[in-house]
């Protein structure tokens, strides 16, 4: 975790593991409700209408600052009130929002200086959502009072079991360079560097091209191409600032929310860019909130795998996550528009989001609003508020989460096998320097969707954190790579586990400078090979390399390197093309009970492929369970219970042969005798018996 002095000390409550259980006293199933929308008659029937779908939660408020706070100072929280209380008249909690992504016209007018101004100099404007700068101390300073006097107003009432900061902060963009952000900045540097203006240098290494500087006060943020590339190490600190800055925008709002009532939760939904979900930003919370839109993937054949890969990066932060907006009908803004969820697909996405780690979730959002900036995003009604299909299948969900969601709480993800995700400075150093080569997240995402594929327990986990019991895992690429975590991968292959190392890993450090030492750098003891030479490669050129790996042999993909083993390192596959012919492309060292692989190439699903014979018989890989393709199977265990869940993605319907012996939860039937049909979007949720888990339930 970052300290830099003078940061501030998060409360800790969320701790940084990929296993962790959400500790909610129920699985909140809801929805987000605008009633500043709606008149009074059309509001006046919601709250009926929703209890019998099955809600027990709405999220409301965080775009109504206009409406709570008319004028400075002036609090007017009488349509909250109402509605919380006729909510409640129903059974329904509240988790309100601060509403500071949309502060109002009053204070932007009489403090224009709280724009955000882009890399062009040029303001934002009053009209849209998500204006105001989040370093800016008037914005801070209205931002704490709005949000003290929500809290304060709401601190005794019951209804309120929880608290969303902001909304989707940098969603839009995060760029911010005004007069208040070079100030921020500046600070920001003094305290990383401890005042020290010769450790900045040194550590952006400013000799190059005369960038020395003399004072903090000096520097600026980067700007690039004004007018060519900046400093690598400077677009790091940059990045890094962006996310301390919101860290610490959040912070004033936490600092008010937690002491005017304990038993609150408190969350941000994200998961969105330049903020660092693995750190103060997250541990401030109780938990990660993570927005699910499936439909933003647009190919209905990749987007189940897309799904479940964001879902899982997203556990990969923090743990198990709330979802305060997941997709309910078409998605669209003025420029764009995503297919219909057919019958059963919101129904199908929400069990899979479960499966994967929702822990709660809520649908965005309760009724389609005919006016504003999103006409036509879809909601469960339709602008007409006639109850049709959608509100059906809601009414189902919830009758089936009130069974499943008792059990799924305590539960975590089950994994075989794992791919490196989650950290932010690694992405953002590979943003800012990427030499053209693809992320290492899509590069992560294409190698779980080859075990995704193949029905294996696969997830996302960060090199630090718990990688116990995992029993393949992947680093891919991860140029920068901060040596702090190289302890905790060699317990992991003391223990038994097989890592495999993706080319050009460990070749930059925590400034986002290359290393000193011979490739690869900090994990060169755990690889027993070091590199030779590298390039890219470039197919259209002609000057084309395959590797051999076993029996195939497949296309070096991206990028080559020649390795040269350590005695008692052996060769899993070799070049064959120009003068890289003969040498290693994949090493493989056996150290403790495992092993490490380290591939010369990028990771893509050939040589994924091509490994996979190896792979599996060193480390005992097997499917989690004999389901036909196109089924996702996924396990969510705990002590004493495991829910398996087959979620059927094809496009029709699929026949299990087996099924885990157990119940089905939504029926409370028996099954696992025999076999089991799963229509076209089918979803069934199995608990197994305690009497048939003996000791094998926690593997
Ligand atoms: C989310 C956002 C919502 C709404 C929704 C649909 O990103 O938090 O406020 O805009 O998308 O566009």
């Amino acid at each position: 975790m970052k300290t830099y002095p003078g940061a501030f000390i998060p409360t800790g409550r969320t701790q940084l593991c990929h296993r962790r259980p959400l500790n909610v006293e129920k699985f909140w199933f809801g929805v987000c409700y605008y009633p500043e929308h709606w008149d009074p008659a059309t509001r006046e029937g919601d709250a009926k209408m929703m209890a019998k779908a099955g809600v027990n939660v709405v999220r409301m408020a965080e775009f109504a600052w206009d409406l709570m706070e008319p004028g400075e100072g002036r609090f007017d929280f009488s349509l909250f009130d109402e509605t919380i209380s006729r909510l409640a008249g129903h059974g329904i909690s509240t988790v309100l929002c601060t509403p500071t992504a949309a502060p109002p016209r009053w204070l932007t007018f009489a403090h224009p200086e709280i724009l955000r101004t882009d890399a062009n100099g040029v303001r934002m404007q009053h009209g849209s959502r998500q204006h105001a700068s989040y370093a800016h101390p008037v914005f801070r300073e209205h931002s704490a009072r709005i949000t003290r006097a929500m809290a304060e107003h709401y601190r005794d009432n019951p209804h309120v079991v929880g608290w969303q900061t902001d909304n989707e902060i940098y969603c839009h963009f995060h760029d911010d360079h005004g007069p208040e952000m070079q100030v921020a900045f500046c600070e920001f540097l003094r305290r990383k560097f401890r005042s020290d203006i010769g450790a900045l240098n040194r550590a952006w290494g400013t000799a190059f091209w005369a960038q020395t500087y003399g004072s903090f006060e000096q520097i600026e943020t980067p700007r690039p191409g004004r007018p060519t590339y900046c400093n690598p190490a400077h677009l790091l600190d940059y990045a890094r600032f962006l996310s301390d800055v919101v860290e610490n925008f959040q912070h004033d709002q936490v600092a008010i929310l937690r002491p005017l009532n304990p038993r609150w939760y408190v969350f941000h939904n994200g998961i969105m860019p330049k903020t660092d979900y693995r750190g103060p930003f997250t541990q401030d919370l109780d938990f990660i909130g993570f927005d699910i839109y499936p439909f933003f993937s647009h190919e209905p054949a990749t987007r189940a795998a897309s799904h479940a890969f964001n879902s899982d990066r997203a556990r990969s932060y923090s743990g198990n996550f709330i979802v305060p907006e997941h997709q309910s009908g078409m998605g669209s803004q003025a420029n764009y528009g995503q297919n219909l969820p057919e019958p059963g697909e919101m129904r199908k996405l929400t069990f899979a989001s479960i499966a994967r780690g929702a822990d709660s979730l809520l649908y965005f959002r309760w009724r389609t609003c005919r006016f504003g900036a999103e006409l036509y995003w879809m909601g469960i009604l339709d602008h007409d508020n006639v109850p049709r299909r959608r509100f059906g299948e809601l009414g189902q969900i919830g009758r089936e989460i009130a069974a499943i969601g008792p059990r799924v709480l305590g539960t975590s993800v089950y994994l075989d096998v794992a791919v490196a995700t989650g950290d932010y400075d690694q992405r953002e150093a590979h943003d800012i320097f990427s030499i053209g080569l693809p992320r290492p997240d899509s590069i992560a995402e294409g190698i779980h969707r080859v075990f995704w594929e193949g029905g294996y327990a696969v997830g996302a986990v960060h090199p630090n954190d718990d990688l116990s019991g995992i029993k393949v895992y992947f680093i891919p690429h991860w140029a920068y790579f901060d040596p702090a975590w190289v302890p905790n991968l060699e317990r992991f292959v003391a223990a038994g586990g097989i890592l495999v190392i993706g080319a050009r890993t460990a070749t930059r450090d925590t400034n986002n400078n290359v290393v000193a030492e011979t490739l690869p750098g900090c994990l060169r003891g755990l690889v027993g090979a070091t590199v030779e030479e590298y390039g890219m490669e470039n197919p259209e050129g002609g000057r084309v390399k395959k590797i051999t790996i076993g029996e195939a042999s497949v296309q070096g993909a991206t990028w080559s390197e020649w390795l040269e083993p350590d005695a008692g390192t052996g060769v899993a596959g070799r070049w064959y093309g120009r003068h890289f012919t003969g040498k290693a492309a994949v090493t493989v060292k056996s150290s403790g009970k495992g092993g490490v692989y380290y591939v010369g190439t990028y990771l893509s699903p050939e040589v994924i492929q091509a490994l996979m014979p190896e792979l599996t018989r060193k480390s005992g890989l097997q499917k989690l369970w004999p389901a036909p393709g196109g089924v996702e199977v996924v396990k969510r265990h705990s002590t004493d219970r495991q829910l398996w869940f087959f979620i059927n993605h094809a496009d029709q319907e699929i026949i299990l042969d087996s099924v885990p012996e157990g119940i089905e939860l939504a029926s409370r039937e028996a099954v696992g005798k025999s076999g089991m049909r799963l229509p076209r979007h089918g979803v069934c949720v199995i608990e197994r018996k305690a009497d048939l888990l003996g000791k094998s339930n926690n593997e």
